[in-house]
């Protein structure tokens, strides 16, 4: 009795852990498999190109010391480092981003469908959240100082927002080689072509006219 109910727990423990390995990317099944980006074959990520034509460039990436430009509605700028970057990253379930903030400036609204984050501040001071789903929709929300580290968990919405005097910098590792971003904003507002206005007054509960408006945005 004791040993069927203890393999049952373990069952479960089973089935979750298998429920959330398909939620991110799968495991490799071979050491390497550098992206061929010129292969006419679809499949979940890229083929592998022959592993005889592998270079040590195919790992690499140069580019992350530099600023990005944040003169932008935004005031932000997202530097990725994922598989178009680095064709090396095929199948390995990790990537990078760098994130530069003007004073004020804002990471805005966001997912990634693949992905959670952990975003370290390497220079200024952030202000972070990330909300959770229905029906709590909970916000949970902090200031981060140079060093600090800020979890958000896959698929989320969650925002940056650089509450110092200076420009601030984050390095943000990713659980997928292609994290995919949905900006909450440009997806509701500004997808081609346009969500009818009055459906949006409505799930916004405004009026029409404020939807057009902020459709003129995007
Ligand atoms: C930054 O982007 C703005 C707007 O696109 C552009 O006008 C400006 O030249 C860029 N600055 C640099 C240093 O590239």
């Amino acid at each position: 009795m004791a040993s069927s109910s203890s393999s049952f727990r373990i069952l479960c423990i089973l089935l979750l852990c298998c429920s959330i390995a398909f939620g991110s990317d799968p495991s490799p099944l071979q050491d390497l498999c550098v992206a061929d980006t010129t292969s006419p074959v679809m499949v979940n990520g890229f083929v592998c190109k022959d592993p005889k034509l592998v270079q040590k460039n195919d790992f690499f990436f140069s580019g992350l010391h530099l600023v990005g430009n944040t003169s932008n509605a935004v005031g932000s700028r997202v530097t990725p480092v994922a598989v178009a970057q680095i064709p090396g990253l095929n199948t390995l379930g990790i990537s990078l981003a760098r994130v530069d903030y003007a004073p004020w400036g804002i990471n805005p609204p966001h997912t990634h469908p693949r992905a959670t984050e952990i975003l370290t501040v390497i220079e200024g001071t952030l202000q972070v959240g990330f909300v959770t789903s229905n029906p709590e929709n909970r916000l949970f929300m902090k200031v981060l100082q140079k060093g600090d580290v800020f979890v958000f968990p896959e698929g989320l919405i969650h925002f940056q927002r650089n509450v110092g005097y200076g420009n601030a910098v984050a390095i943000a590792a990713l659980s997928s080689q292609n994290p995919g971003v949905i900006t909450i904003a440009n997806a509701v507002f500004g997808s081609e072509p346009a969500i009818p206005s009055d459906l949006l007054a409505k799930a916004f509960q405004v009026d029409g006219k404020i939807i057009d408006q902020i459709q003129s945005k995007f």
